[in-house]
């Protein structure tokens, strides 16, 4: 069960340890509300900050819909390697993430045949081996029965 008590005290914990490295590592999202409407596809947008030199020896992201008394899991990757099996059955076939803007610090998450249940607040936690960050952006995804009358 999601419990943001729970969660807000696992980010502050996060927070503390990464302290030294939140002045240079950032995530934000490029939008921080979407309109939808049921069956439309949208890209949802995060970005990182990647290093000017050098790559990354270890990656790990973790995009969750945060929906009331439940998370379900979007994309994941862990030390740099997609974990499909991970993500959630309501999302299974209808997600695909843009991976030749990834290195580049994009997370651009191709949601298709959006369904109204997939409303709701979108989160995205990054950790490099320069830090950890998270932002959110909420999807409000609309019924089509809502513009016929
Ligand atoms: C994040 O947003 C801040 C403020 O808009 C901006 O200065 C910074 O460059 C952004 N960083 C990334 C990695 O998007
Ligand atoms: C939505 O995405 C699906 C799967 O990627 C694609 O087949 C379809 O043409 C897209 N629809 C629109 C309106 O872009
Ligand atoms: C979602 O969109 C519908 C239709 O535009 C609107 O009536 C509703 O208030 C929106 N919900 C939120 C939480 O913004």
């Amino acid at each position: 069960i999601y419990e943001p008590e729970n969660i807000c005290i696992l980010c502050l914990i996060l927070s503390f340890l990464s302290v030294s490295s939140a002045a240079t590592f950032v995530v934000n999202v490029t939008q921080s509300r979407y309109e939808a409407e049921e069956n439309q596809n949208i890209t949802l947008e995060w970005t990182f900050t990647t290093r000017t030199q050098g790559s990354y020896r270890e990656l790990f992201i973790y995009c969750s819909l945060l929906a009331p008394h439940k998370e379900l899991v979007l994309y994941r990757v862990h030390e740099g390697v997609e974990i499909p099996e991970s993500q959630d059955d309501q999302f299974s076939g209808r997600v695909q993430i843009d991976k030749d803007v990834l290195r580049e610090g994009r997370i651009r998450l191709h949601v298709s045949r959006l369904r109204t249940e997939d409303s709701g607040l979108y989160r995205c936690e990054v950790k490099t081996g320069d830090g950890f960050g998270s932002a959110e952006c909420r999807l409000n995804v609309s019924g089509e029965f809502l513009l016929r009358f």
